[in-house]
C-alpha cells in the first residue's frame, strides 16, 4: 500500500515526526558510558507516553523477526546493525551505539535512528562508518523531490555508500510509511537512476542507510531479531523521514 497524505494531514506527519526527533535527541543526551540498554528503553517508553504517542515497535510481529518484538527502541551495538533488540548490557567507552525510534502519533508514523560513539574514543573506522551513512542519507533526501523516481534516491544512497568503499547489503532498506510504520515503495539502499515508482507530494518515505565494515552479510543474533554483520565487524544506520512536498523533501524527523 501506498498513502498520499492530504495538505490537511501532513501537519499531523510533522508532529509524530518532531516528537521521534525529540525522543532520539533525548536519549542521546542521556546515553554515556555505564548506561544500560534496559535503561534507554524504559526512557524511551515513558517519553513515548508523555507524549500521549504510541511505539510502532511493541506489538511488531514480520516475518522477519521472532514473536512480537517487546520493547519500545532497538538498541544495536558495534557488530548489531539492525533491529538490535535491547538487552542487559552497560555500554563501555568507544561503542557503536544505533538507536532506531518509530512511533505513531496523531495517526501517523515516523521512523528514524542515529548512530554515535559512546564516551571520548573515536575509532577512525568507526566514525568513517557513521559518517558515510549519514552522507548516503543526506544524499538520498536531496534527490527527493516531486517527479523522482525511487530509483534515483536508491542510486543516490547507493553511490556515496560504495564511493566509501562499504558493499550493500539489499535484504532491508526504506520504506513508504504513513498511518502504519511500513508500506511501498520499498527504497532499496543501491539502484539504478530514472526506475520505479515516481515521487509526489503527499508521499511519506523512511530513508535509512546502512553499512558493515568489512562484509555484506548478516547473521540473526540469538534473540532472533538483532541483526549482526557476519564477521563480526562494526556497523552503521541513519535514517530520518521525509514528506515530498512541492518543493522538495521536508524532513520530519530532526
Ligand atoms: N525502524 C526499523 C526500520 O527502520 C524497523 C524496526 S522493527 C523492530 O524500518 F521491530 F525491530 F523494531
Ligand atoms: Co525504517
Amino acid at each position: 500500500m501506498i498513502e498520499i497524505l492530504t495538505p490537511a494531514e501532513l501537519p499531523r506527519a510533522r508532529s509524530a515526526g518532531a516528537l521521534v526527533g525529540h525522543v532520539l535527541r533525548t536519549l542521546r543526551s542521556r546515553v554515556s558510558v555505564g548506561t544500560n540498554l534496559l535503561e534507554i528503553d524504559r526512557w524511551a517508553r515513558e517519553l513515548i507516553a508523555e507524549a500521549g504517542a504510541r511505539s510502532c515497535y511493541v506489538d511488531y510481529a514480520p516475518s522477519f523477526g521472532r514473536g512480537p518484538f517487546g520493547h519500545h527502541v532497538c538498541t544495536a551495538v558495534n557488530d548489531a546493525v539492525l533491529h538490535g533488540m535491547p538487552h542487559d548490557h552497560d555500554l563501555v567507552d568507544g561503542d557503536l551505539l544505533t538507536l532506531d525510534l518509530a512511533v505513531v502519533k496523531d495517526g501517523f508514523a515516523a521512523d528514524s535512528a542515529v548512530s554515535f560513539l559512546v564516551g571520548e574514543t573515536r575509532p577512525r573506522e568507526s566514525v568513517a562508518l557513521i559518517d558515510a551513512t549519514e552522507r548516503a542519507l543526506a544524499a538520498g533526501i536531496a534527490a527527493a523531490r516531486p517527479g523522482a523516481r525511487v530509483g534515483d534516491l536508491s542510486h543516490a544512497i547507493g553511490t556515496v555508500l560504495s564511493d566509501a568503499g562499504y558493499a550493500i547489503n539489499l535484504e532491508f532498506g526504506g520504506h513508504g510509511i504513513g498511518s502504519t510504520m511500513h508500506q511501498d515503495p520499498h527504497v532499496a539502499n543501491a539502484g539504478r537512476p530514472g526506475r520505479g515508482y515516481r515521487l509526489r507530494p503527499g508521499l511519506l518515505l523512511a530513508l535509512e542507510p546502512w553499512v558493515m565494515a568489512d562484509t555484506d552479510r548478516l547473521v540473526t543474533d540469538a534473540d532472533g531479531w538483532t541483526l549482526r554483520s557476519a564477521t563480526g565487524c562494526r556497523t552503521a544506520h541513519s535514517e530520518h523521514t521525509i514528506a515530498i512536498t512541492e518543493d522538495g523533501a521536508e524532513v520530519l524527523t530532526l
